[in-house]
């Protein structure tokens, strides 16, 4: 069996997703696992190279997890001929100008999204990696998750009919920081520093959305900063100028109507953090994180509705769950291992940059429609 090593920068490594989804549950997953095998017999070895802003920071991680490469020096990083692959989970305003240095360097490029600030910069990120020869991918850890893996299942296999409409419900309450620490960063709440909900979440729905149920032709959008006043890390009182939610119908290629509430400023009255429903002309489908429960058409009950009558029917009792049927690996590890095939064995890959520039696109035309309370359609994007 022979090994082959591959040099990867994991720069951001110090984030709540750069230390906990891509180090932990992802790279170091795939060491523990031995390496990650190729169908020739190959075992590809991530050798990893932590860069960040701080010394401490970086040590510290190192030594927890027994690394020993790691500097604060990211042009020196690129510059070695032993690193393949640079990886980003930076705070996004971060992001483009260390991809390009990367696509400067000749570095297959993996990131989290959003790929880039607007739609000009992500295309234009694209076109350079192209025009450059090297290999990219965006983060879409969504299509991952058991419960949209089973809702696809339920799709391939013709379960809904025809499918008309789905409507999704994503969020929890964020703590605005002052008497209960906030449990996400706080430049998530200004937008001069990249932050937004639609900037944050957009992205993946453009991604659910196109790869389940169809491309997104026309998106209506309302925006709002429920909370206008937060408390940061340092415990200083701060603006929010982002939105922190946002309600959104999105029209599909093909007809489906998608509606989708995005917010940091709800409490949770669900079974998961996020919850899609879809509903079809043969049957439909809830599904979550991790679950998916779904009514067909022949045992759908037919409420009568009578405000003086208290309900009589369990509704929830009356879906059956859909069974897991595999195992289902972290979503972020799967989808870092179809990366490293694609850059090590040539396997396909189809979420590249330009897949990242459409759901950059699709959250810059969502602000547009909340700015200017209108309809906007989203044109098709190609490099
Ligand atoms: N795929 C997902 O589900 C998902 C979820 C959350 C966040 N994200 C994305 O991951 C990225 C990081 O988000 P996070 O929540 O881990 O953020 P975070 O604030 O926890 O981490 C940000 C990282 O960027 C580094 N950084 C570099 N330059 C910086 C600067 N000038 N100011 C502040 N930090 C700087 C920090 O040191 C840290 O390592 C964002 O682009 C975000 O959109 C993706």
């Amino acid at each position: 069996m022979t090994r082959r090593s591959i040099g990867i920068i994991v720069n951001g490594v110090t984030g709540r997703m750069g230390y906990r989804q891509h180090l932990v549950r992802s790279l170091l997953a795939i060491r523990d696992a031995g390496g990650l095998p190729l169908a020739d017999g190959t075992t590809v070895w991530p050798h990893l190279v932590l860069v960040g802003r701080s010394e401490t920071k970086l040590r510290e991680i190192a030594q927890r997890h027994g690394l020993d490469d790691w500097t604060t020096d990211l042009s020196a990083a690129l510059a070695r001929d032993d690193v393949e692959i640079y990886f980003d989970a930076q705070v996004t305003q971060q992001r483009e100008k260390a991809i390009r240095a990367a696509i400067e360097a000749g570095k297959h490029i993996y990131t989290e999204k959003p790929l880039a600030e607007d739609t000009a910069a992500a295309l234009d990120l694209a076109r350079a990696a192209r025009a450059a020869g090297v290999r990219t991918g965006v983060v879409q850890d969504k299509l991952f998750l058991p419960g949209l893996r089973k809702l696809k299942r339920l799709l391939d296999g013709g379960f809904f009919g025809e499918v008309l409409s789905v409507r999704g419900e994503f969020g929890y309450w964020v703590f605005e920081g002052d008497w209960q620490p906030a449990q996400r960063p706080s430049w998530n709440y200004r937008a001069e520093d990249g932050g937004g909900i639609v900037v944050d979440m957009f992205p993946h729905w453009h991604y659910v959305l196109a790869e389940l149920f169809g491309e997104v032709r026309a998106v209506s959008a309302t925006t709002a900063t429920h909370v206008p006043r937060r408390v940061d890390e340092a415990g200083r009182p701060y603006q929010a100028t982002a939105d922190d939610a946002a309600y959104a119908v999105f029209e599909l290629d093909g007809g489906v109507i998608a509606q989708l509430n995005s917010s940091w400023a709800v409490r949770v009255f669900r079974d998961e953090l996020v919850e899609f429903q879809v509903d079809g002309t043969e049957g439909s489908a809830v599904a979550g994180l991790r679950r998916c429960r779904v009514q067909h058409r022949a045992v759908t009950p037919k409420p009568v509705w009578n405000p003086d009558l208290p309900v009589t029917e369990d509704f929830r009792s009356q879906w059956s769950e859909v069974p897991d049927n595999e195992d289902f690996d972290n979503g972020f590890k799967v989808q870092w291992e179809a990366f490293l095939r694609h850059v090590v064995a040539g396997e396909s890959f189809r979420w590249d940059f330009l897949a990242g520039a459409r759901g950059v696109q699709l959250a810059e035309l969502g602000l547009l429609s909340a700015r200017e309370g209108r309809r906007v359609e989203v044109p098709e994007l190609s490099l």
